[in-house]
């Protein structure tokens, strides 16, 4: 089969190079990114004069018609013709004949990849920011739910103090907050137009790229065609984004699946997201939160595969560059894949709000507010928090928890003590106690969760 590049060559390619060469089974995801790159491409070159109209217009009608062949899975892409950018030259000049070859004018397939890659990501991480609102929805809807939920609080994964399920659940909302700012940011940079870079020059047609970006929307040229054709950072940049959003997504994950321990038991799982065992029918596996933390590997893996790839290359377009593209597929659809499950499964979960009470009944979480206790009654507060070090002791020594310590049994530590201490020990006390800003008070947990219904509805 001939190439359409073969003019130079006087053998036919080695069939394993075709293959290996060939991006076609995956770039075949830039199809119509491709025909609304080369749809705009035509229109300025008609309306340059640098091709006649009228061939234009019959390019954009044959593009039309594959477009809505490849719309209706009409097409089939062949290895032969290498890749995307190719295969649809190709099924053009099957569709128009001859006048398919003025489309090339002024391009080059570098440029071109560029374009079509940018196009695609920007349609992506507009998506993308879509599905992580969708997680945020669900989870100020359980917060919703549980802002009366007391649980305990952790650090180094022990009791620390207490605070509320909905104050946990926020903090992932923020976290998914600054993920959608940094992809709404990337934006900006996503929307440089590569296409009239040509091969890495420029081209010597005089091109309008102002028109071919205003038809793309794009609201900068890159103002280097060396840059244009060889910057891939806009891709590096969404996969870190990626990486970053599966960080938290992980995190989260990782939560889920220790909640819902046997060891925890603070929320169920819906059975329709959790599997069972082949061997173990007592089993009920929280598969899908351990899966979104597996995955969450692939796409670090994606960033730093993209970077070795990038990092000894000279300007300008390598055939390296190819391999930029199925780590960028696979964080978009493992992020796709990630985000639309979450949702689902934040929502149908169910809290087991007795469990998580009876945790913060029976530990010593209520021991810092003691300390605080002793400070408004004027003890420094190192002092005090040496105080209560011996008084959690004495309590672990009798078996008792801190509101079972008598109020004689307190006196004997200090006599700043008083019978008030009780009050100011109930866990729900703890926790609304925490009125500063930011904090697990319920008060400052209704503030936030208004901020959060203000951010989704974009009124800031
Ligand atoms: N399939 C190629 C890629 O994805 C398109 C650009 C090819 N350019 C070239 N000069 N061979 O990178």
């Amino acid at each position: 089969m001939k190439k359409l590049w073969g003019g130079r060559f006087t053998k036919e390619t080695n069939k394993l190079v075709d293959e290996f060469t060939s991006s076609i089974h995956f770039d075949q995801r830039l199809a119509l990114e491709d025909i609304e790159g080369s749809l705009a491409h035509v229109q300025m070159l008609g309306e340059c004069g640098i091709i006649p109209a009228e061939d234009a217009d019959a390019i954009i009608i044959g593009l039309e018609k594959i477009e809505k062949k490849i719309i209706e899975g009409k097409v089939e892409f062949a290895v032969e013709h290498e890749d995307i950018h190719m295969n649809i030259e190709k099924m053009l000049h099957d569709e128009i004949g001859p006048v398919a070859g003025k489309l090339h004018t002024g391009r080059s397939r570098n440029d071109q990849v560029a374009t079509d890659m940018h196009l695609y990501l920007r349609r992506k991480t507009t998506e993308i920011i879509k599905l992580v609102e969708e997680v945020q929805k669900a989870i100020v809807r359980q917060a919703e739910e549980n802002v009366d939920t007391l649980m305990p609080g952790y650090t180094h994964l022990q009791r620390a103090q207490p605070i509320l399920f909905a104050h946990h659940l926020l903090a992932y909302f923020w976290m998914l907050e600054r993920d959608k700012e940094r992809l709404e940011d990337s934006l900006k940079r996503i929307n440089w137009l590569p296409l009239g870079a040509g091969a890495l020059a420029g081209t010597t047609f005089p091109i309008n790229r102002e028109r071919t970006a205003e038809l793309l929307h794009f609201d900068k040229m890159y103002p280097n065609s060396l840059d244009a054709v060889s910057d891939r950072d806009f891709i590096l940049e969404f996969i870190s984004i990626g990486s970053i959003l599966m960080t938290h997504i992980s995190r989260l994950s990782e939560e889920i699946i220790l909640w819902s321990s046997q060891e925890f038991q603070f929320i169920e799982l819906d059975d329709s997201f959790c599997t069972g065992s082949s061997i173990m029918p007592q089993k009920k596996n929280p598969d899908v939160p351990e899966l979104l933390r597996g995955k969450t590997g692939r796409v670090y893996g994606n960033l730093i595969g993209l970077l070795t790839v990038l990092k000894g290359l000279p300007l300008a377009y390598n055939k390296d560059m190819q391999e930029d593209k199925e780590g960028m597929f696979d964080t978009v659809e493992t992020l796709e894949g990630s985000l639309s499950l979450l949702a689902p499964m934040i929502d149908s979960m169910t809290v087991n709000q007795d469990k998580m009470y009876a945790a913060v009944s029976q530990d010593f979480s209520n021991a810092t507010d003691i300390a605080d206790y002793l400070v408004t009654k004027g003890l420094p507060f190192r002092q005090a928090h040496e105080l209560i070090g011996k008084i959690v002791l004495f309590a672990i020594e009798h078996q008792k928890f801190l509101l079972d310590v008598t109020l004689e049994e307190y006196k004997s530590f200090s006599p700043l003590f008083g019978d008030d201490i009780y009050a100011v020990l109930q866990p729900k006390h703890v926790v609304d106690a925490r009125n500063s800003y930011g904090g697990t008070g319920k008060q400052q947990v209704l503030i936030q969760l208004q901020l959060a219904y203000d951010n989704l509805n974009h009124k800031e």
